[in-house]
C-alpha cells in the first residue's frame, strides 16, 4: 500500500485490541524491539486501555498509530517522565511492521511526534537503541538527534548482549 493512503491518528482505548495483535506480530520482524514474537499475549486488554487512555489524559504523552485501513502498521510513543522536575522530558520508541519499512512512515510519525512535543513545551526528547540497528540510528540522526552517550551491555538478544546508544533531541535549540 503506498505511504498516501496510510493514515496517522493518536490511539484510542478503542483501539487496545488491535494494538495488541500488532505489538504480537511486530515484536517477532525484528530483534530491535523490548518484546518478542507474542510478547503481548498474556496482557490484558483493560491493562493496554488503561496505558493508552493515561498516555491520552497526560500533558507530556501521546502514542501514535499508522492505520493501513483497519489495521495498525506502525506505532510511535512519546513517554512524559513523571514528576515536576522532569516533566519537560520525554522517552521516544517506535516500530514499523516490516512490509511497510523504508516507505518512510517512521519519518512521518517521528515529525508529527516532535511537532507535538514542541506544542506539550516538552524540551528533551531521549531514546536508546541498539548500537547496529542501522534503520533507527539513520532515521534518528536524520529528524535531529544526536548521540549523547553508550550503555555497555544494555540488550540481550539471540545469547548475546548488545551496547545501546544514548540519542537526544533538545527543542529548545
Ligand atoms: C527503524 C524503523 C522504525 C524505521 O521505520 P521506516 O518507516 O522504515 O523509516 P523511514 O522509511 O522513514 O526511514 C528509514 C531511513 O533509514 C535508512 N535506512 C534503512 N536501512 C538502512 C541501513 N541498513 N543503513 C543505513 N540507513 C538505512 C533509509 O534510507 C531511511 O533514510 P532516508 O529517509 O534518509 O532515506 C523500522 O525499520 C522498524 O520498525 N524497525 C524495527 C523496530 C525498531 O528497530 N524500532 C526502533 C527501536 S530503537
Amino acid at each position: 500500500m503506498e505511504n498516501a493512503n496510510i493514515v496517522i491518528r493518536e490511539a484510542t482505548a478503542d483501539d487496545a485490541e488491535e494494538m495488541i495483535s500488532y505489538l504480537n506480530i511486530v515484536g517477532g520482524e525484528s530483534d530491535n524491539l523490548m518484546h518478542g514474537a507474542n510478547g503481548f499475549k498474556m496482557v490484558p486488554v483493560e491493562a493496554v486501555k488503561r496505558r493508552i487512555q493515561a498516555s491520552h489524559d497526560a500533558d507530556n504523552s501521546v502514542i501514535l498509530i499508522a492505520l493501513a485501513g483497519e489495521k495498525i502498521i506502525a506505532r510511535a510513543e512519546l513517554d512524559g517522565c513523571p514528576g515536576s522536575r522532569l516533566h519537560h522530558n520525554a522517552k521516544f520508541s517506535i516500530s514499523v511492521r516490516k512490509d511497510y519499512w523504508n516507505k518512510k512512515i517512521g519519518t512521518r510519525l517521528m515529525t508529527e511526534i516532535i511537532e507535538r512535543a514542541r506544542k506539550m513545551n516538552i524540551m528533551n526528547i531521549e531514546l536508546e537503541v541498539i548500537a547496529d540497528n542501522k534503520a533507527a540510528i539513520a532515521l534518528y540522526h536524520k529528524m535531529g538527534f544526536s548521540d549523547v552517550g553508550v550503555i555497555k551491555n544494555y540488550w540481550f538478544a539471540n545469547n548475546a548482549y548488545s551496547d545501546a546508544i544514548v540519542m537526544q533531541k533538545c527543542l529548545d535549540e
